[in-house]
């Protein structure tokens, strides 16, 4: 089958069982640029069912690339409080103040002036400007690879023969339709040609699949993880005499930069008087399982930069998922005030 017929057969499957998504149009490019752009960037590194209340939520309070430009960093981290790699919400709000200050509002068409925006690699560059301007650009995500992999039963590692990936899956994007596709082969592999258990038997490109039917289907792609590295520290519960709690905020750099936290760290003892509570929470980071004892200190002192905050007033503040976890399992235990932090 030659690829335009392939093509043409992804998007008929499209038309018909394709996703429909809150930042999505069927039938062309989305007619806001700045919604492909939030979803995109929201998208990194995080599925589709747990970005989708969050993008909700943003659009509603930021609709326009404008109010995004405007509004504080800190707001705009109370929003992305749990979707992780705060980078993205730090990028995303640098490159709305470029394109609302420099270029009107909208985003240049253009792959090597997006490229040198804030939080855009070549994937985003393309998916913004095959989503949003219908452009024909090749979007590679997990999800492609996989799908091409199998199409074509790729089965060395992806990191070897990335070229040969992407010269595959160009030659089947649609020239007409470049949008639409792209939504297309994302849903192809998140909802058909998944990871485990694909259904074959109802995929538009089944005849065509040389991976198909195999018993190794599932071991394609064939990728090398680096395995998880395993850290531990201390995270202290600092209370002064009126039960109020110790919280700082990181530097606006580097891991969970710009959020608050309880005083943490993975390398030394930062209180030495501080008791166990024998309560530990874990947490992964992308090439990182930390896991935290909690520990429990009374002090009146400020010991660092920060405030105290009445357990109550915590969820004023945005905090981290691993913040948030050590509240969760602390606050209850060792507070009999506060709520839990959303
Ligand atoms: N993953 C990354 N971008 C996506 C999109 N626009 N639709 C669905 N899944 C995606």
């Amino acid at each position: 089958m030659s690829n335009s017929e392939l093509s043409k057969l992804l998007l008929d499957w499209y038309q018909d069982h394709g996703r429909d998504l809150p930042w999505r149009v069927k039938g062309g490019a989305h007619p806001d640029p700045y919604i492909v752009f939030v979803s995109e960037i929201m998208l990194q590194q995080t599925t589709v069912a747990t970005v989708i209340p969050y993008f909700q939520k943003f659009i509603r309070r930021f609709p326009t690339i404008f109010e995004l430009a405007a509004a504080n960093l800190d707001e705009i981290y109370q929003y992305w409080q749990g979707l992780g790699y705060y980078s993205r919400a730090r990028s995303l709000h640098a490159t709305a103040q470029i394109i609302a200050d420099k270029f009107a509002g909208e985003f240049p068409q253009n792959k090597e002036q997006i490229l040198k925006l804030k939080g855009i690699g070549p994937y985003t560059a393309a998916s913004l400007l095959a989503l949003g301007y219908n452009l024909p650009e090749t979007v590679i995500d997990g999800n492609v690879i996989r799908v091409i992999c199998r199409l074509y039963h790729l089965d060395q590692p992806t990191e070897k023969i990335m070229p040969q990936i992407k010269k595959l899956a160009k030659g089947l994007s649609s020239k007409e339709r470049p949008a639409d596709y792209a939504s297309a082969i994302m849903d192809l592999g998140a909802v058909i040609c998944t990871p485990k258990k694909p259904q074959c038997p109802v995929c538009p490109w089944h005849e065509s699949c040389l991976s198909q039917g195999k018993a190794e289907i599932e071991q394609i792609p064939c990728r090398h993880k680096p395995p998880k590295v395993e850290k531990n520290g201390f995270v202290y519960l600092i209370t002064d005499q009126n039960g109020s709690i110790f919280i700082r905020k990181r530097i606006e750099k580097g891991l969970l930069s710009g959020l608050w936290e309880f005083p943490w760290s993975s390398e030394k003892e930062l209180f030495p008087a501080a008791v166990d509570s024998g309560l530990k929470v874990s947490h992964i980071f992308t090439h990182i399982k930390l896991t935290l004892n909690i520990r429990c200190l009374q002090n009146n002192a400020l010991p660092d930069s920060g405030l105290f905050v009445a357990p109550e007033d915590l969820c004023s503040y945005p905090f981290s998922t691993l913040m948030k976890k050590v509240w969760k399992k602390a606050g209850s235990v060792l507070f009999t005030r506060g709520k839990t932090l959303q």
